[in-house]
């Protein structure tokens, strides 16, 4: 391991205000999206969207890194030329998803735990071989009815840890990736709790396995209400003097921008130490305008307090009108291009903390009307 390069890799994916570009769908991940859209779910037609991504005229000026998958770390424009080198002209960062998915966990009903860890030390040595500087491995924690359990908890925690080390052992840097889903009916102080409590066994385990956490990136959740939290009344006893008073307090199901920004910075201030150098969040399934505009109230609040970047690493809210303007049609590329690369200005302006809702308008109406249709 040569602890200079990891720590190097690591502040360059944070550097200059840029985030990454998670493009490491799964083939059926990538299919279901597809699939919705009426896209052919090919291989041809899963290589030419990648190309369409790669190849994005500017891409490089707001984002510093893109997450490949397998199948497409090995993949080629048209023309014959690799996307990792089209991605490395650009000036981009490449890396690679390496976990193999989240599987069901023996004996703790509706919870899973990420697999991928037999054969990684081998895959992440022809991985860095092929050009890969970073990896990626996500654990999904599902909040419910008594979940997530400790057993869950701790079974993803160890494995993101197991995987972070041999990443560093292959000079490869880990993104971290614990996520918090958003569905369910939990509210934001719930996934708060549980985010907090997710991120300190994390890096307790980071800890043990000996991670120098100078050279990995974590990549959280945002704290936020679940999907389908109700709006709902709290009564709280309030004294004034001698008296106590009942008050009613009504929690909206969508906590303003400013919330959202305050809880999760509240959070990952508990839990992460300032060793790290950055932070990338996920976006979850937000709406695209909403994820830069929390992660632009964060970086406006916090950013000159705070010991770690705050910065992005979103997929869907980068990738989804590019790929509804789209549509597997080789007409519409100029025009997806266009869109792929505004959300991606749009993050890395929040991360000056310079998003505005006014840059919204600077795209044509049909980006636009695609923004919209994804909310
Ligand atoms: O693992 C998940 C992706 O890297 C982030 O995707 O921004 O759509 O949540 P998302």
């Amino acid at each position: 391991m040569n602890a200079q390069q990891l720590m190097d890799t690591a502040k360059a994916l944070v550097a200059d205000d840029k985030g990454l570009l998670a493009m490491d769908e799964s083939t059926p991940t990538c299919n279901k999206r597809f699939a919705r859209l009426g896209i052919p779910q090919t291989e041809e037609a899963r290589r030419a969207y990648r190309e369409l991504i790669v190849t994005t005229p500017g891409l490089g000026e707001s984002i510093s890194g893109v997450i490949l998958y397998d199948e497409t770390i090995r993949q080629k424009k048209e023309d014959g030329t690799p996307f990792l080198k089209v991605i490395t002209d650009a000036g981009i960062i490449p890396g690679i998803k390496v976990d193999t998915g989240a599987k069901a966990l023996a004996g703790h009903h509706g919870e899973k735990v990420t697999e991928g860890l037999d054969g990684l030390r081998g895959r992440l040595a022809e991985y860095s071989q092929m050009g890969a500087r970073f990896a990626k491995w996500r654990a999904v924690i599902a909040v419910g009815d008594g979940i997530p359990s400790r057993g869950c908890i701790e079974a993803n925690a160890h494995a993101l840890a197991r995987y972070a080390a041999l990443c560093q052992e292959a000079g490869v840097v880990p993104v971290v990736e614990p996520e918090v889903l958003m569905d369910g009916e939990h509210t934001l102080e719930r996934c708060r709790e549980v985010t907090e409590q997710v991120l300190r066994v994390v890096f307790n385990q980071l800890y043990t396995q000996r991670v120098m956490l100078e050279g990995m990136i974590l990549k959280p959740n945002m704290v936020l209400p679940g999907l389908t939290c109700a709006q709902h009344e709290d009564v709280e006893e309030v004294a004034i003097g001698e008296q106590q008073y009942q008050v009613r307090l009504t929690c909206r199901q969508q906590e303003d921008v400013n919330e959202v920004a305050d809880a999760t910075v509240r959070c990952l201030l508990q839990a992460v130490p300032a060793a790290v150098p950055g932070i990338a969040f996920l976006s979850g399934g937000q709406p695209n305008e909403l994820a830069s505009a929390r992660l632009n109230a964060m970086n406006v609040r916090f950013a000159s307090r705070l010991p770690w970047a705050l910065a992005f690493s979103f997929a869907r809210a980068i990738q989804q009108p590019a790929l509804e303007i789209w549509q597997g049609q080789q007409a519409n590329v100029s025009s997806a291009q266009k869109a792929l690369c505004h959300r991606a200005r749009c993050n890395r302006a929040a991360r000056r903390g310079e998003y505005t809702p006014a840059m919204e308008v600077e795209v044509g109406p049909e980006q636009h009307h695609a923004a919209q249709a994804s909310h």
